[in-house]
């Protein structure tokens, strides 16, 4: 089996005459891998959902999962799959774990109770799983929707925003289960409009905006603050010592001077734990240093690349 689990290329999705909802959309996604669809409201994360689970028709671009090609060998491919997307449909007048069952009757593979258990237990509906699902609120629906895409653990799982509904428990239990699911290699691919969410839940981060796919962006190199380790400084030092300061750095391994912000400012490209080093080589050079500042990680860097309407969604999650 290819470890390339899931391949989009130049995928396309044309409504009307001529307005491209999704353009020319490409990535890859390995065994294993938590990957982010991250952009504000419509953005087209689900509409590129919906073309890589065959629900709609793409205009143009291909879809392979696990190295199949989805227009020819359709059906082999989406059982390899799990998805949610947008508001699951259910049948209304039978309970959650009805519903649940009825589903896993579908499933190539047997599902056994304890699996079941299991999974209305992660989603937190074991209070409610014997009622009706017109009961049921949006978020209890949408939990029973990511219930269903994990009962038959497919190699491929396809959520999108699938914590809306879900309290902050319930979104840590989500995160901490995909990261089990990684572990066994399967993947997920998640789509969001918050950034902080995807930075705690992925691996990587595929960043989309009015339909094109403006940015990828790898999370391993961030740390446990969501801060990277790979830093862009700012650093302030007296006007009459820029020259020799821009000496000590250029002497100084790993560090380089992005540029000149003006006539007592630098700008640095380097690492965290290089920031003491610099500061000590610069003050036993006599430079009057007024600070050094980090500015942003890569990712937020990539971030500021959004209109500022857009950030600001994604930020407070509207
Ligand atoms: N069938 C359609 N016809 C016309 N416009 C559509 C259709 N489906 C979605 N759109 C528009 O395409 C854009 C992207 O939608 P969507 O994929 O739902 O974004 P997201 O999931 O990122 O919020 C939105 O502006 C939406 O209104
Ligand atoms: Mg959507």
């Amino acid at each position: 089996m290819s470890s390339v689990v899931l391949e989009i290329q130049g995928l396309t999705k044309q409504v009307g005459k001529n307005k491209k909802i999704v353009h020319d959309a490409s990535f890859q996604m390995k065994k294993g891998e938590i990957l982010g669809l991250l952009g504000p409201n419509g953005a087209g994360k689900t509409t590129t959902i919906r073309m890589i689970v065959g629900l709609i028709k793409k205009t143009e671009g291909k879809v392979f999962i696990n190295g199949s090609d989805l227009d020819r060998e359709g059906q082999s491919c989406i059982s390899d799959v799990g998805a949610i997307v947008e508001n699951p449909s259910f049948y209304d007048h039978m309970s959650g774990y009805k519903n649940l069952q009825q589903y896993a009757r579908l499933s190539k593979e047997k599902v056994s109770k304890e699996r079941l258990d299991e999974v209305v237990a992660l989603v937190q509906l074991s209070h409610a799983i014997k009622d009706k699902v017109k009961k049921y609120s949006l978020g209890m629906k949408q939990r029973l929707g990511v219930a269903q895409a994990i009962l038959h653990k497919p190699a491929l799982l396809i959520l999108d925003e699938p914590t809306n509904g879900l309290d902050p428990k319930g979104i840590r239990e989500l995160r901490d289960y995909l990261r089990e699911l990684a572990n066994d290699g399967i993947s997920t691919l998640v789509s969001s409009h918050l950034l902080s969410e995807m930075q705690l839940m992925c691996d990587r981060v595929v960043i989309m905006e009015q339909g094109k796919i403006i940015d990828v962006s790898d999370m391993s190199s961030l740390n446990e603050n969501g801060s990277s380790d790979q830093l862009v400084v700012m650093m302030n030092v007296k006007k009459e010592h820029m020259e020799l300061s821009e000496e000590v750095i250029e002497s100084l391994e790993g560090i380089t001077i992005i540029k000149r912000e003006n006539d007592h400012q630098l700008v640095l490209d380097m690492t965290h734990d290089l920031i003491p080093q610099l500061n000590r080589h610069l003050v036993k050079a006599d430079v009057d240093v007024y600070g050094i500042e980090s500015k942003k990680t890569s990712l937020e860097d990539k971030f500021l690349a959004l209109t500022s309407e857009d950030r600001q969604l994604m930020k407070e999650g509207k």
